[in-house]
């Protein structure tokens, strides 16, 4: 076997790549002054820095990827922050990296323990956190419990944190962080000061979005930015990881719209607000026709119709508050055709068609959940079983005559054998 199979001992070595961490991670904020769209929750903790009056328990809620974890360590740090020979006290203005800092945000500090709730439910492991609490920090100022995902707690589990919560020892303080805050009781709610995290706006998120792709050197067309930034629903976690997937979707030619559009599989904008004319029109074939030729180009149908649905709230926004064409999130035809429609006399039928739109958040899943239990609900028939063959054939006019009339002399033969039996009762009672 000759050795140039095994090159490896000449070959010059080529230094180890480091591993590629997720823009998400990547750019996690370290301040409070680098969280996008909280400024009403920073404020409020910032007061209360200032005045000393910092609390126990604090429990943040909000939906996913707007910033609870991250706001959990970044306060974890401003109560552990200090700067030997210049601060030793909480401060939340943390102008550089701290004793403890580095160790707090990568989430490996001894002294700050991360719990998640959602593989830790149960009573023992309140019970070991109860029990450590007693103990001194043991290199930082605070010891701080970080329970994520907190309202998957067994309901024995909170009932034993609520002694502690009430009142823990000086040096430990609980952070919460929850999606679904209605299921955390209500004892352990009215233990803690509460923050409700904000879905993030178009404008802030796009100018997010856009100075990454700076930082990072990949070049991306506004329209791009501002369509995942719609996609995203105000997720910052959400909004990076589709800025992730689009830049290697794009490779060489940066982030373009038409790349994410095809990664997401949404239409153009152009062609729904095409869709969305003929509709209003009532040109029922066209409209047909447009929608076709759309699904074959790969868009799902959900999609053309949450879309359809959100340019006609669109419309009745730029019609009753005009202001709303201005969002940095709309395109420039959007902002153009919807100018367009909303000038129209009358968008009586737009706005009817607008109460589905106006929940369109919800509109997509409960849009998604039917069609999938649609789906399911036809596998499960199988074909030509009673059931479908019921729902597929809606009895005729001469069918509900036929059960009317069949209603009628039932409920005459009951009538009579009520007064039958009526009759017997009274000929019985007046019997000696
Ligand atoms: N308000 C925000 N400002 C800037 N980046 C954010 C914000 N919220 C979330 N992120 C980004 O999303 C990632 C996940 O955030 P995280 O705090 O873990 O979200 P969650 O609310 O689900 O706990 C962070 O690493 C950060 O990159
Ligand atoms: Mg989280």
């Amino acid at each position: 076997m000759s050795d140039s199979l095994f090159p490896i001992a000449d070959a010059p070595t080529a230094p180890l790549a480091a591993p590629y961490r997720v823009l998400a991670r990547k750019y996690r904020p370290m301040r409070f002054e680098d969280l996008v769209g909280q400024e009403p929750m920073v404020r409020t903790l910032a007061n209360s820095f200032a005045a000393g009056r910092i609390h126990q328990a604090y429990i943040l809620t909000g939906v996913r990827g707007v910033g609870k974890t991250t706001t959990a360590r970044i306060l974890a740090r401003a109560f552990n922050y200090s700067l030997p020979g210049k601060v030793d006290h909480p401060s939340i203005d943390m102008p550089e990296l701290g004793v403890h800092c580095q160790a707090i945000m990568e989430s490996r500090h001894v002294d700050v323990i991360e719990m998640d709730a959602a593989s830790h439910t149960g009573i023992d492991d309140v019970r070991e956190i109860i029990e450590n609490a007693r103990y001194r920090p043991v290199s930082a100022r605070t010891k701080v419990y970080i329970i994520d995902e907190v309202h998957m707690l067994s309901k024995q589990a909170f009932n034993g944190l609520l002694k502690t919560l009430e009142e823990p020892p000086e040096h430990v303080k609980f952070l919460f962080a929850t999606t679904e805050i209605e299921k955390v009781p209500i004892t352990v709610r009215s233990r803690c000061i509460r923050f409700d995290l904000r879905r993030i706006e178009s404008g802030p998120m796009i100018a997010h979005l856009r100075n990454i792709c700076a930082a990072e050197g990949v070049a991306a067309e506004p329209e791009a930015l501002a369509l995942i930034a719609r996609v995203a629903e105000g997720s910052v976690r959400d909004a990076l990881s589709l800025l992730d997937q689009g830049i290697a979707h794009g490779g060489h030619a940066g982030v373009t719209a038409q790349a994410v559009r095809d990664m997401l599989g949404l239409s153009g904008r152009g062609e729904v607000i095409a869709l969305f004319e003929r509709v209003m029109k009532g040109e029922i074939a066209e409209a047909l026709d447009l929608a076709r030729a759309l699904h074959q180009a790969g868009a799902d149908p959900a999609d053309i119709l949450i879309e359809l649905a959100e340019f006609c709230h669109f419309v009745t926004r730029a019609k009753i508050a005009p202001v709303a064409t201005e969002d940095p999130a709309v395109s420039e035809i959007e902002r153009e055709r919807g100018r367009e429609f909303a000038d129209l006399r009358d968008t009586r039928h737009a706005r009817r068609a607008d109460g589905y739109a106006q929940s369109r958040r919800h509109f997509r899943q409960d849009l998604r959940h039917s069609l999938e239990a649609k789906k399911d609900d036809h596998c499960r028939q199988p074909p030509g079983s009673d059931r479908r063959r019921k729902r597929q054939a809606p009895r005729s006019g001469a069918d509900r005559a036929r059960g009317d009339r069949r209603g009628r002399a039932e409920r005459h033969c009951l009538h009579r054998r009520d007064r039958q039996d009526q009759w017997a009762r009274r000929a019985r009672r007046r019997r000696p």
